[in-house]
């Protein structure tokens, strides 16, 4: 196959996406719009503007633009735009199913609450899942650069929610914000019946990621590539199959790599491990899943069974129910 048919196929085929911010699928056309909504100013004259605003040094100097582009987000209806538009591109990408990250504190350090935020993802999900048939759920991600007593305040205001909310996570500057910060939280967590994920090896060293198995007791690492520098740590992961939820162009927009030709998805996926391909902030990083997996065939020795391996682990890797599991892979079965 041509890389042209390899995209053309890989687009065709259902996928998940397990490593999204919601936060980071702001486009600059619905931030303008709900900045003069709500009269908030921005550094930002026009839409090109905002988009040559997207070059990052690092992960902090990216952080820095998408807490202040979430300062537009006030009323009940703004979260639902946000939530409803990337449920679009899942449409629109064949993601038929998404575990999508909030950042509550983003916006409780506003003084918008849970009732609001809650309230305008719920209303988009469920009518992505009455349209279309769209599978999703949510992890509440804690900002690490805040206190644990902050998350901890967090996960008992969340608690009204619980319901809604499937996994805590854990995200935001990962270096001097070690997992083991956040032991109290994950205990909480567990002990409520919340899956864990974190985001660990990003721009912090392999022992971030050991933190995050053994601290945390994760169910899944988000991004996790700085884990090849760890032989043991490879081998733990192959072992035990934990998934990596690596997102090759937020990757070398923050120049954990500076060319995909040198990003390591390709030798982690040979190695045996479980990785799988996310787009994390879409809308800052230059492209939603398909494009993604279009960033890798472009730039990696990549072949169409490699492929079918990284959608097959993006369903395995998820929390949806065993049962349906079942009939997507069966379904995906009769692609290859
Ligand atoms: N890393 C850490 N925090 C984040 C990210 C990320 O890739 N995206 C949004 N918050
Ligand atoms: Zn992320």
């Amino acid at each position: 196959m041509t890389k042209n048919e390899l995209k053309m196929w890989l687009a065709s085929l259902p996928k998940v996406e397990l490593h999204l911010h919601i936060e980071g699928s702001l486009e600059p056309e619905l931030m303008m719009a709900l900045a003069e909504k709500h009269q908030v100013e921005l550094p930002y004259g026009n839409i090109q503007e905002v988009k040559q605003a997207y070059n990052f040094e690092n992960l902090q100097s990216f952080l820095d633009l998408y807490y202040f582009g979430a300062s537009v987000l006030q009323d009940e209806d703004d979260f639902y735009q946000l939530m409803w538009h990337y449920l679009l591109k899942c449409k629109q990408d064949n993601v038929v199913h998404a575990e999508i990250m909030f950042d509550p504190q983003t916006h409780t350090q506003r003084g918008i609450g849970f009732e609001i935020f809650m309230a305008g993802f719920k209303r988009a999900m469920q009518q992505a899942e009455q349209e279309w048939g769209q599978s999703s759920l949510l992890i509440m991600s804690f900002l690490r650069h805040l206190s644990e007593a902050s998350a901890i305040e967090t996960l008992q205001a969340a608690k009204p929610y619980l319901e809604d909310i499937c996994a805590v996570g854990l995200d935001s500057g990962e270096l001097g914000n070690p997992p083991e910060k956040f032991v109290q939280v994950f205990e909480m967590a567990k002990s409520l019946g919340l899956k864990r994920v974190a985001h660990a090896g990003e721009e912090g060293p392999p022992e971030y990621v050991w933190g995050a198995i053994n601290s945390l007791d994760v169910q899944r690492v988000d991004h996790g590539v700085r884990s090849i520098e760890d032989p043991k740590l490879i081998e733990y992961l192959k072992q035990s199959q934990l998934p990596l939820t690596v997102c090759p162009l937020s990757n070398t927009k923050l120049k954990v790599f500076d060319h995909m030709e040198q990003h390591n998805i390709l030798v982690l996926l040979e190695l045996g491990l479980m990785v799988t391909i996310n787009a994390d902030d879409p809308s800052y990083f230059g492209g939603y899943l398909n494009d993604n997996y279009f960033a890798v065939i472009d730039h990696l020795a990549i072949e169409q069974h490699h492929l079918l391996q990284l959608v097959t682990n993006s369903f395995n890797a998820s929390f949806m129910s065993t049962a349906l599991k079942v009939e997507w892979l069966s379904q995906l079965k009769g692609n290859e």
